[in-house]
């Protein structure tokens, strides 16, 4: 029996791998590599000394998915697949809403024909409607901005529904805040194309000179410092809340969503000052006007996976900076320096 892992050679996706692998699971990836390269997969199976199956193909292809599954002996599923740029949705929704909604009406039907009763789905923070305050229950109303926030509200909709219609499936879908840093060996992390829109990979390619300076999207939010609040969590912590949450779906039936948060907020300046702390080196940043669609704070009440996964984040700012930089610093071109 082995796990289908869409998107697993993506940046959460490959962290994930390491966790699956090393707890001893057997996996297929099925991956486009849209956003990501093999060699991603290469480093996976370096760093943990074990093989897992590749196959390159499109998650939106139910044939394809079903035979994977039938060939692979598939027991669950977890789908990473998706586009993730928040700008280029609004640019070109009709591509968000076919491949993040298409892969997971097609995997959805495929599970349905081959069998597969379990999947973990990557869903987001930013569900939740932009007036319920932080700390975010699961429990709050939901609501988005953009369209990249919408195929996330509606495909958990999609899962609902089909647990709700089979009483067999068993569904997580994880409501991710802000994911961040590498694997500590350095070999495996974020590898964004052209220039990064989030925060963390910005301040990387700031320290290794690929950028000038990092502007700051303001400093007159309603927040300790004025700079924006937001609940940054390692990805290594993420990963294993995927191994956590597939057993819980081994042990229950039904559909969940669960927020991955540590629960703290920090700011635009504290994560500045953490990173340049904790690796001895000068971020250049000026202060610019705000970014359209930013919240003052958006942070977790990661209470939910404490009780239903038995997962708490583990890690701290200090190693979310110091990890993130050990990858940028070895992997300066990420893994087209290959
Ligand atoms: P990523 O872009 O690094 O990984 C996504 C992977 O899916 C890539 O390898 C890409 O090539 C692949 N892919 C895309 N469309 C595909 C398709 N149709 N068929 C097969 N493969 C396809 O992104 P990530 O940061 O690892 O995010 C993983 C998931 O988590 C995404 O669904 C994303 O929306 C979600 N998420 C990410 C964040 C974040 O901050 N990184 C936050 C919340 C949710
Ligand atoms: C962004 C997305 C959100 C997505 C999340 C995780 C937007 C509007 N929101 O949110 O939908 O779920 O990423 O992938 O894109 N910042 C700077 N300078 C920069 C980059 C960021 O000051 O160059 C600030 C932002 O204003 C924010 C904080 O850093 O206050 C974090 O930004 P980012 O990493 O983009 O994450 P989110 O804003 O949470």
């Amino acid at each position: 029996m082995s796990i289908l892992v869409t998107g697993g050679a993506g940046y959460i996706g490959s962290h994930t791998l390491v966790r699956l692998l090393e707890q001893g699971e057997s996996v297929v990836v099925l991956d486009s590599y849209d956003n990501s390269s093999p060699e991603a997969l290469r480093r996976v199976m370096q760093l943990t000394g074990r093989q897992l199956e590749a196959i390159e193909g499109d998650a939106c292809d139910e044939a394809l998915l079903r035979r994977v599954m039938h060939e692979y002996a598939v027991e669950s599923v977890i789908h990473f697949a998706g586009h993730k740029a928040v700008g280029e949705s609004v640019q070109k929704p009709l591509k968000y809403y076919k491949n993040n909604l298409e892969s997971t009406i097609s995997l959805m039907r495929a599970m349905r024909e081959e069998g597969v009763k379990r999947l973990i789905f990557s869903s987001s923070a930013t569900v939740y409607h932009c007036e319920e305050p932080s700390p975010h229950t699961e429990d709050q109303r939901l609501g988005c901005i953009n369209p990249y926030g919408w195929t996330k509200f509606m495909n958990e909709q999609i899962i609902r529904d089909c647990c709700q219609a089979d009483g067999e499936l068993s569904c997580v879908l994880l409501r991710y805040f802000n994911p961040v840093g590498a694997h500590p060996s350095g070999l495996i992390g974020e590898d964004p194309n052209g220039i990064p829109n989030n925060l963390m990979p910005y301040i990387c390619q700031t320290a290794v000179g690929l950028r000038d300076h990092l502007t700051i999207f303001g400093d007159d939010y309603k927040t300790h410092d004025g700079t924006g609040v937001r609940d940054y969590l390692h990805v290594c912590d993420l990963a294993e809340g995927h191994v956590c949450a597939l057993g819980y779906a081994r042990a229950h039936k039904g559909c969940e969503a669960i927020n991955l948060g540590t629960g703290t907020g920090y700011s635009v300046l504290d994560v500045v000052h953490a990173f340049e702390k904790a690796n001895g080196i000068k971020i250049n940043y000026v202060i610019g006007p705000r970014r359209p669609g930013d919240l003052d704070e958006n942070y977790a009440d990661p209470s939910k996976a404490e009780r239903l996964l038995g997962w708490k984040a583990q890690k701290t700012l200090e190693d979310m900076c110091r990890d993130g930089w050990n990858w940028q610093k070895k992997n300066p071109k990420g893994y087209r320096g290959e």
